[in-house]
């Protein structure tokens, strides 16, 4: 009977961690990737710079947009610059993720 309880305890520490690394190395990939391609001008907080009219992405209205509507306003967005523009998918959507954890 121990036995079991002990690999059962060893298969749920497994199956977490299967889980959660990927995450975690994913959420730290969208906040470097934020910090060198947006921060400057949004903010380290993604407060936005209201005298600049650049946009809070941590406002009611940006938690109200959809995962996809976020990731289109990143590459569609006429005053991002080039370099932003061009950023690929993948990279999109962990920044987006890392805006999700920001605005809790
Ligand atoms: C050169 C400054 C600059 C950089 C760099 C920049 N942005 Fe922006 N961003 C803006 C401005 C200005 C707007 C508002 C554009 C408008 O009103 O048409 C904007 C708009 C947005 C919007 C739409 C917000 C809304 O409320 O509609 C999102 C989302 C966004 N940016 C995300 C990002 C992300 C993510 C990055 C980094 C990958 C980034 N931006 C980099 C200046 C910048």
């Amino acid at each position: 009977m121990k036995t079991k309880k002990l690999v059962m305890l060893i298969v749920t520490i497994a199956v977490a961690l299967f889980v959660l690394i990927p995450n975690l190395s994913w959420a730290e990939d969208g906040a470097a990737i934020y910090k060198t391609k947006c921060a400057m001008c949004h903010g380290a907080d993604a407060a936005g710079k209201p005298a600049a009219k650049i946009p809070s992405l941590v406002s009611d209205e940006a938690k109200k947009q959809s995962d996809d509507g976020l990731a289109k306003a990143v590459v569609e967005t006429a005053k991002h610059p080039a370099g932003v523009k061009s950023i690929p998918a993948d990279d999109v959507k962990a920044i987006v993720a890392y805006i999700r954890s920001l605005q809790k």
